[in-house]
């Protein structure tokens, strides 16, 4: 039997790469197209070397038609599309960008998909979604209003997801909310290569704790939390990607559109993460307290239970182990992919 060929869009990434070894690993041959907007060719050079097998990668951009036709003259048999711009903070100021970008070009893949007859895809949505939850944990039934246009190019796309589901009953397609992945491949190979200052919490404690950024500063400690920090639902980005082999295989097994979240159900404030990194790390993280940043939350971690249902998946890592692997990956490149 002939290999499954994937297509990848975005592959390049944080959350591609470690995807595309976990595909490979199962089995699939896999496509890459990224523009490297946010990533680098040295991302796929790595992949390749875990996995002991060739990535088949073209760089380009999904909203050009013309490269995406070329992408699908191959055989493809389903889609993860990962492509998107993903800063929150970026999105309020460069709207326009971010829906042409993460809408945009979700259409123009659904085009190319269309004209090929693809049927299948995996979409990276968020629990931004969300936006500030009635209840905790989050269910997917929770309401869904996107308080940042990041957020609301994924709530879109899910939508547009669900027609074009209800448009063909051969279509299939999952929306994947993922909650806050963190951590790296366990070689150290392959990790978050922020190019800027990071906007994440955990990228942030890496890079001070290997001297590049002097000290780490925690938004509020007057929330209402068991410390008063913020508390999110941090996902080690391997068990995120084993997410998304599980539903890709789930779409070559059923029809229709399902949301599913994909978090650990733990809760985990801003303190007890930097303590939790420190023990793996050995490592002290100086820290001070700013205010309150606009837009943020006090409190966010999942019901997984659907995941668990629908998929088979449920996270196993601990955050212990993501901090150790996030710090084997930070200390052997300490500039990411540019060391
Ligand atoms: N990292 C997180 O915390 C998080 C949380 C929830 C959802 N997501 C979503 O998961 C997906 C992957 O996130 P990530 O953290 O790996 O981000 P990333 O920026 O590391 O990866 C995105 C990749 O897409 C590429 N890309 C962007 N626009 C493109 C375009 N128009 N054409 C081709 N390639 C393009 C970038 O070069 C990059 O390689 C994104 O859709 C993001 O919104 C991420």
């Amino acid at each position: 039997m002939t290999a499954k060929s994937v297509l990848v869009t975005g592959g390049a990434g944080y959350i591609g790469t470690h995807t595309m070894v976990e595909l490979l690993a199962s089995g699939y041959d896999v496509v890459c197209l990224d523009n490297f907007s946010n990533s680098s060719p040295e991302a796929i050079k790595r992949v390749e070397k875990i996995a002991g097998k060739r990535v088949t990668t073209v760089i380009g951009d999904v909203r050009d038609r013309e490269v995406m036709s070329r992408v699908f003259k191959r055989p493809i048999d389903g889609v993860i599309h990962f492509a998107a711009l993903k800063a929150v903070g970026e999105s309020v100021a460069r709207p326009v960008d971010y829906y042409g970008n993460n809408v945009g070009g979700t259409l123009a893949l659904l085009d190319a998909m269309h004209e090929r007859k693809v049927q299948r895809v995996v979409f990276s949505s968020s629990a931004t979604v969300y936006g500030i939850p009635d209840k905790l944990p989050i269910a997917e039934d929770a309401a869904v209003r996107p308080v940042n246009p990041y957020g609301h190019t994924k709530a879109m796309v899910e939508q547009i997801l669900r027609d074009w589901c209800d448009a063909r009953a051969e279509h299939a397609a999952v929306s994947l909310r993922y909650f806050n992945p963190i951590g790296a491949h366990p070689s150290g190979a392959i990790g978050e290569d922020p190019h800027d200052v990071p906007n994440n919490l955990f990228p942030f404690i890496t890079q001070v704790a290997v001297g590049k950024l002097d000290k780490l500063t925690v938004w509020g400690n007057d929330w209402p939390t068991l410390d008063g920090t913020g508390v999110r639902d941090y996902l080690h980005v391997m068990d995120l990607a084993r997410g998304h082999v599980t539903a890709l295989e789930y779409t070559f097994a059923h029809t229709g559109c399902a949301t599913v979240n994909l978090g650990t159900g733990r809760a985990t404030s801003v303190l007890q993460m930097i303590a939790a990194f420190e023990a793996a790390s050995g490592k002290k993280i100086p820290y001070v307290i700013g205010p309150r940043r606009t837009g943020d939350i006090a409190a966010c971690w999942a019901n997984p239970s659907l995941a668990q249902q629908l998929l088979g998946w449920q996270a196993k890592q601990s955050i212990e182990q993501a901090c150790a692997d996030g710090w084997r990956w930070q200390q052997s490149n300490p500039n990411g992919y540019r060391s």
